[in-house]
């Protein structure tokens, strides 16, 4: 009950959120995103902050609550079927300690012992309990109710929150480490099996235009218009291999490699992909900084020789200017602490989640991996209407302003005044 009551709740929030944007359509915009749309908000593993994340419930959830995009991780089975997990392993994000019939999957790890997803099979995969890991203030309550879902339970969600909710949810599939899963297999394998996956639910692989996808609800299929899709990898050789066979938007995750947040770097990364996505604190205390906060070395002649770091507060500009889109991550919910700002703060003191979005958004970041979605939107809409107040007291300034200037040249009096 309590749970249907919040549910009702953030279905109301999502109602405002939509009006909101309705409102904005036709005003001055106050985003300087690279289309000047607001920035889209990306469910980091679904809404982990009230459920266990890649759960089914999860993506509902976070669906629910108004994320723009909704994310699951993927890796495969030893069938080659595609389940949603963060990890390649599963010794803490489920029960697979307590199945004594696996313990033949054990295998030595650097960290001791660990399961990997690779090594079951889909029917004995599903036998397994996800456990809520990196916990936090993340929830124990649901630990042992929901199973590890596929990529078709993902996507049969995303369908039905979009017909049911009426409103557009895009997928952003992540491909996890395909050159381990490609190992045994003939090259591309995770790639192409992939494509095939979305072709089969009816997504466009090779022309740009709508597809048409299907939506069961309540036991009957309803068309829907498919969602936008935006595939995400480390690596950018799978990036390139999808670019040659697809026209899908593609997104480059970038985690510490030096090289590629340098101004040459960042070119590179534009001839295959429309989204660079790389850690916040890059664009708030500068990628020098934050890699020496974080232990990480580079070779400054190679830097150097790509042009340099490019400084936190050109990288949004500098990602539009090769017409990419700039996404960061990850926010967390505001009663974590926030990691911007660890290399110049010492401790990392929690700070205040609206300041720490609103920064961002000056920036014309386009997106962003957000855990709470229900907050971030709250906030998200909140800075549109502040934006709004300072434009019209930006207006109100000038005027004061020009008022006076022209007083001081008539009068004579006034003079010296300005604002
Ligand atoms: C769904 O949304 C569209 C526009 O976004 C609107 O025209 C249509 O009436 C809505 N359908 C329902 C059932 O609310
Ligand atoms: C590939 O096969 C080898 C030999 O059977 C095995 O040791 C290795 O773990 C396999 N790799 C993966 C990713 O399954
Ligand atoms: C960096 O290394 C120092 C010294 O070994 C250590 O104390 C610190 O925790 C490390 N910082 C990070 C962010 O890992
Ligand atoms: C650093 O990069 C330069 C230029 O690419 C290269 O010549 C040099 O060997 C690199 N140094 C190290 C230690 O890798
Ligand atoms: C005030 O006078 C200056 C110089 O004479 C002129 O450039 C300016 O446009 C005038 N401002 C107004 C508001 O009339």
């Amino acid at each position: 009950m309590i749970f249907l009551k919040l549910v009702l709740q953030l279905t109301f929030l999502t109602l405002l959120a939509s009006s909101s944007s309705v409102r904005n359509k036709g005003k001055h915009s106050p985003w300087k995103t690279l289309d000047g749309t607001p920035t889209l908000l990306f469910a980091h593993r679904g809404e982990k902050v009230l459920l266990p994340e890649h759960t089914v419930p999860g993506y509902e959830t976070a669906s629910i609550l108004g994320a723009d995009f909704v994310e699951p991780d993927l890796c495969l089975t030893k069938d080659d079927q595609f389940v949603c997990h963060h990890d390649l392993f599963l010794r803490d994000g489920s029960d697979v300690e307590n199945h004594p019939e696996f313990e033949h999957l054990k295998r030595k790890t650097p960290d001791g012992f660990n399961w990997f997803i690779r090594d079951f099979t889909l029917a004995e995969l599903k036998t397994l309990r996800i456990v809520q890991q990196n916990t936090g203030i993340r929830p124990q309550d649901y630990n042992g109710f929901f199973t590890i879902p596929t990529f078709q339970e993902y996507l049969g969600v995303i369908h039905r929150m979009t017909f049911k909710l009426n409103r557009t949810i895009g997928i952003v599939p992540e491909l996890k480490n395909p050159s381990f899963h490609n190992a045994n297999r003939t090259s591309n394998f995770m790639e192409k099996l992939l494509l095939q996956t979305l072709a089969e639910h009816g997504y466009p692989i090779n022309l740009i235009s709508d597809g048409y996808c299907e939506a069961t609800v309540d036991g009957g299929k309803h068309p829907i218009p498919c969602p936008p899709v935006i595939v995400q990898c480390f690596e950018t050789p799978a990036l390139e291999y999808l670019k040659s066979q697809s026209d899908l938007e593609l997104l480059q995750l970038i985690q510490d490699q030096a090289e590629l947040l340098t101004y040459k770097g960042i070119k590179e990364v534009s001839k295959v992909a429309k989204y660079y996505s790389t850690w916040k604190e890059y664009l708030y205390v500068g990628v020098a900084a934050e890699m020496t906060y974080n232990n990480k070395t580079w070779n400054e002649t190679l830097i150097d020789s790509l042009g340099g770091f490019v400084p936190a507060r050109k990288f949004a500009k500098e990602v539009h200017r090769h017409g990419m889109k700039v996404v960061l991550f990850t926010f967390h919910d505001s009663r974590e602490p926030s990691t911007r700002g660890c290399a110049v703060v010492p401790g990392c003191q929690p700070e205040d989640k609206t300041k720490e979005l609103d920064y961002f958004f000056e920036l014309g970041v386009d997106g962003i991996f957000i855990e709470n979605v229900a907050e971030s939107r709250a906030i998200l809409m909140d800075f549109e209407a502040q934006e709004e107040i300072r434009g019209v007291r930006r207006s109100a300034r000038n005027f004061a302003s020009a008022l006076a200037t022209y007083t001081c040249n008539v009068s004579g009096y006034l003079c010296g005044y300005s604002s």
